[in-house]
């Protein structure tokens, strides 16, 4: 089964411009506890490298574009972020990293639950020993 997995983003265009509406418990499926975005990014410079033990997310460019890798342990997949309509859902214990941030790229992130480092895991040689206990 695949590790890309996007939430229900529908883009409701006129001519004014585009809306696109995220609600919890509906097309986001959790509750939102939590709403980051993450801006300035450096071309070159690669983000993330960690997985969560609990915590879920959902990652939108809202605007630009960047390249997320997801790792369950098995298998590693990949998939462009390159409009604000793409909603990648990150279930815990999925490795994630982030690449290729083009210089006007805005990523807003929905999470779950409240800042816990302790939720971290950091090192992929940590990560790959739990993933086998999942
Ligand atoms: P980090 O999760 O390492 O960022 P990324 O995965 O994008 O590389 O977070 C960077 C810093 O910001 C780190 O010191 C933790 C802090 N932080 C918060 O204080 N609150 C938050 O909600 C998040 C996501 C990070």
């Amino acid at each position: 089964m695949t590790l890309i997995k996007w939430a229900e983003l529908v883009a409701i265009g006129d001519g004014r411009g585009q809306l696109v509406s995220l609600e919890e418990n509906k097309n986001i499926p959790f509750e939102i506890k939590r709403v980051y975005y993450i801006t300035d990014l450096k071309p070159g410079v690669p983000r993330g490298f960690h997985a969560h033990r609990h915590l879920h997310q959902v990652a939108v460019c809202v605007a630009g574009r960047c390249r997320f890798v997801l790792d369950d342990g098995a298998k590693r997949e990949e998939v462009w972020l390159d409009s604000p309509t793409k909603g990648l859902i990150i279930g815990n214990m999925v490795w994630r990293e982030m690449h290729d941030f083009s210089e006007d790229c805005v990523l807003m992130v929905l999470a779950s639950e409240h800042y816990d480092e302790a939720d971290y895991i950091r090192k992929y040689e940590h990560f790959l020993e739990a993933a086998k206990h999942v």
